[in-house]
C-alpha cells in the first residue's frame, strides 16, 4: 500500500507517517521546510519538498504516481491569518480532490474538525472563519463520487495516545490524542470497507481496531 500525506511534517501527519513505515507501507507526502525533510529521513520517512499552495492540480497528480490512498492532513494551523487558511485547508483541499482524479486514486481521507468545536464559547472571527473553510471542504469532499472518508477529530493533544477512543458519525467533542488520531487514520487507511463517511473522534473507551470494525458494520 502507497500512502501519500499531506501534512506529513504536521502533528497527526508525522505520527500517520511513523506508523505506516513501521507497519511496511510505503509513505510519501508534501512537507514545507528543508529541514522537516531531514528529520522525515533520519526517522526511515521518505517525503517530498513543496508547497501545496504553489502546486496545481496537474503538478500535484505528479508526485502522487503510484498513491493508493491520499490523506489530507494539511491546515494552516492558525498561521497567516484567514487568507492562508481559505488557501490550505480550502484551496489546499480542492486541489487535491484534482490531483487525486488525475492520478486516479480513489480513495481519500481528510482530518477536518467538528464544526460546532467551541459553540457557545466567544470565538474569535479567525476561528470562525476556519471552521466555515472546513465545512465548506467537507462537503466539497462529499459531493465527489472519490471513496473519501471525513474524519473529525477533537480539540487535538501531545498526551500520549491511549489507543482508545469513541468513533461514531455524531459525537459530543471533547479532546483526543494526536497519537490516536494518527491510530485511526492508519486503521481507516487498511479499512477500504468504510468510504463516503463522516466520523467523529474524540477520546474514548473502545480500542481503536474495534471502533473502526465496528463502523464497517453500520
Ligand atoms: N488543533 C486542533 O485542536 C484540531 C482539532 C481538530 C482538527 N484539527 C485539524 O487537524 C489538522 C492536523 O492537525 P495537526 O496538529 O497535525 O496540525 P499541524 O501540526 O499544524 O500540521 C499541519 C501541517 O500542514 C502543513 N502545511 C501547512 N501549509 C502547507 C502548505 N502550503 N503546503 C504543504 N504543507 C502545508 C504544515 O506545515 P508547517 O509544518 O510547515 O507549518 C503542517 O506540517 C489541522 O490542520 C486541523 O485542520 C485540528
Amino acid at each position: 500500500m502507497k500512502v501519500f500525506i499531506a501534512g506529513i511534517a504536521g502533528g497527526v501527519g508525522s505520527r500517520l507517517a511513523r506508523l505506516l513505515t513501521a507497519s511496511g507501507d510505503r509513505v510519501d507526502g508534501l512537507y514545507r521546510r528543508p529541514e522537516q525533510g531531514e528529520r522525515l529521513a533520519t526517522e526511515g520517512i521518505h517525503a517530498t519538498h513543496g508547497d501545496l499552495t504553489r502546486l496545481d492540480a496537474p503538478a500535484l497528480a505528479n508526485l502522487l504516481h503510484g498513491t493508493d490512498v491520499l490523506v489530507f492532513a494539511a491546515g494552516a494551523g492558525g498561521e497567516g491569518g484567514t487568507a492562508a487558511t481559505t488557501a490550505i485547508d480550502g484551496t489546499g483541499l480542492t486541489t487535491a480532490i484534482e490531483a487525486a482524479r488525475r492520478a486516479g486514486i480513489q480513495r481519500l481521507l481528510l482530518v477536518s474538525v467538528f464544526p460546532e468545536a467551541w459553540r457557545g464559547r466567544e470565538v474569535s472571527d479567525t476561528f470562525e472563519h476556519y471552521i466555515d473553510v472546513k465545512k465548506k471542504a467537507d462537503a466539497e469532499l462529499a459531493a465527489t463520487d472519490l471513496d473519501w472518508v471525513i474524519l473529525r477529530p477533537a480539540a487535538l493533544t501531545d498526551d500520549v495516545g491511549t489507543g482508545h477512543i469513541s468513533l461514531s458519525p455524531a459525537l459530543v467533542p471533547t479532546q483526543v490524542a494526536r497519537d490516536d488520531v494518527a491510530a485511526t487514520l492508519a486503521e481507516l487507511v487498511r479499512t477500504p470497507q468504510i468510504r463516503r463517511r463522516i466520523l467523529e473522534l474524540t477520546q474514548g473507551p473502545e480500542p481503536i481496531s474495534d471502533a473502526v470494525r465496528r463502523q464497517t458494520r453500520n
